[in-house]
C-alpha cells in the first residue's frame, strides 16, 4: 500500500481524489484494491467531518465484498462496508467492538452516492460520507483528523458475497478472506479542493 497519495480526477465527476491502492497483481490482494478521498476545501486546516470516497474493490468469480475502516484497526472506528448486488452497489456502516460481525452504525453518518459501477471483475463507487470523521456507538467515540494531513486506514476484501444483499441493516457475512491492512494514508494539497461543495451536490442516490 502506498503512503504518499496519488492524485486522480474521475472524468465524469470531476472529482479530484488523492488515492491509496493496491494493484490487481498484489500478492496481499487477489485483484487489487483502491480507496480515494476528497475532502472539504479547509480540511488541511480544520478537522473536517465528511468526505467523498472512491472505492474500486475485486470481484472474484463475480462474488466478495470490500471494507475501509475510518480509523485504521477493525475495532472501535466507524468502518464501510461495499458489495455489489446485480448492477447496484450496497453500503453499509457498521461498528464492531470485537472481532466478530460488526453491528449497524448507531451514530448519524450517512451515505449518499455520486455514481457506481459493476462488471465482472471490478465494482465501483464514488460516495459522499456525512458526518462519518467523527463517531460514536454505543458510549465509544473517536474520530479521524484531516488537520494533521494523514489519515490511518484499514482495507479489507473478501472473496464470498454477504447474505442478504439488497438489505444493508441485514447482511450477513463470513470473515475476510482477501487481505486486510491497516496504512497511514498522506494527504496532500490536491486532497482538498474549493469544488467540494459542488462535487458533494453530486451526491443525490440514496441505495437501501
Ligand atoms: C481484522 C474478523 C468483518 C475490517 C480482523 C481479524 C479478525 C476479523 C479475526 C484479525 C485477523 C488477524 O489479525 O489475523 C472479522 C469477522 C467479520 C469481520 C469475523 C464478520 C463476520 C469486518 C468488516 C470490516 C473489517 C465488515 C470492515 C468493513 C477489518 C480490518 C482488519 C480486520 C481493517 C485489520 C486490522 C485489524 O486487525 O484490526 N477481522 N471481521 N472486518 N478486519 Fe475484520
Amino acid at each position: 500500500q502506498n503512503n504518499a497519495p496519488v492524485t486522480f480526477t474521475d472524468p465524469d465527476s470531476g472529482i479530484t481524489f488523492n488515492s491509496w491502492g493496491l494493484a490487481a497483481n498484489s500478492p496481499q490482494t487477489k485483484g487489487g484494491f483502491t480507496f480515494g478521498v476528497a475532502l472539504p476545501s479547509d480540511a488541511l486546516e480544520t478537522d473536517a467531518t465528511e468526505f467523498i470516497g472512491y472505492l474500486q474493490c475485486a470481484r472474484n468469480d463475480e462474488s466478495g465484498w470490500c471494507g475501509v475502516s475510518l480509523g485504521g484497526p477493525m475495532t472501535n472506528t466507524l468502518l464501510i462496508t461495499a458489495w455489489p448486488n446485480e448492477d447496484t452497489v450496497y453500503t453499509s456502516l457498521r461498528f464492531a467492538t470485537g472481532y466478530a460481525m460488526p453491528e449497524v452504525y448507531k451514530g448519524d453518518a450517512e451515505i449518499t452516492q455520486v455514481s457506481s459501477s459493476v462488471n465482472s471483475t471490478h465494482f465501483n463507487v464514488i460516495f459522499r460520507c456525512q458526518n462519518c470523521l467523527q463517531w460514536s456507538h454505543g458510549g465509544a467515540s473517536g474520530g479521524a483528523s484531516t488537520s494533521g494531513g494523514a489519515l490511518v486506514l484499514g482495507w479489507v476484501q473478501a472473496f464470498a458475497d454477504p447474505g442478504n444483499p439488497t438489505c444493508p441493516d441485514e447482511i450477513t457475512l463470513e470473515q475476510h478472506d482477501n487481505g486486510m491492512g491497516i496504512w497511514g494514508a498522506q494527504l496532500n494539497s490536491d486532497a482538498a479542493n474549493p469544488s467540494y461543495t459542488e462535487w458533494a451536490a453530486q451526491a443525490t442516490k440514496t441505495v437501501t
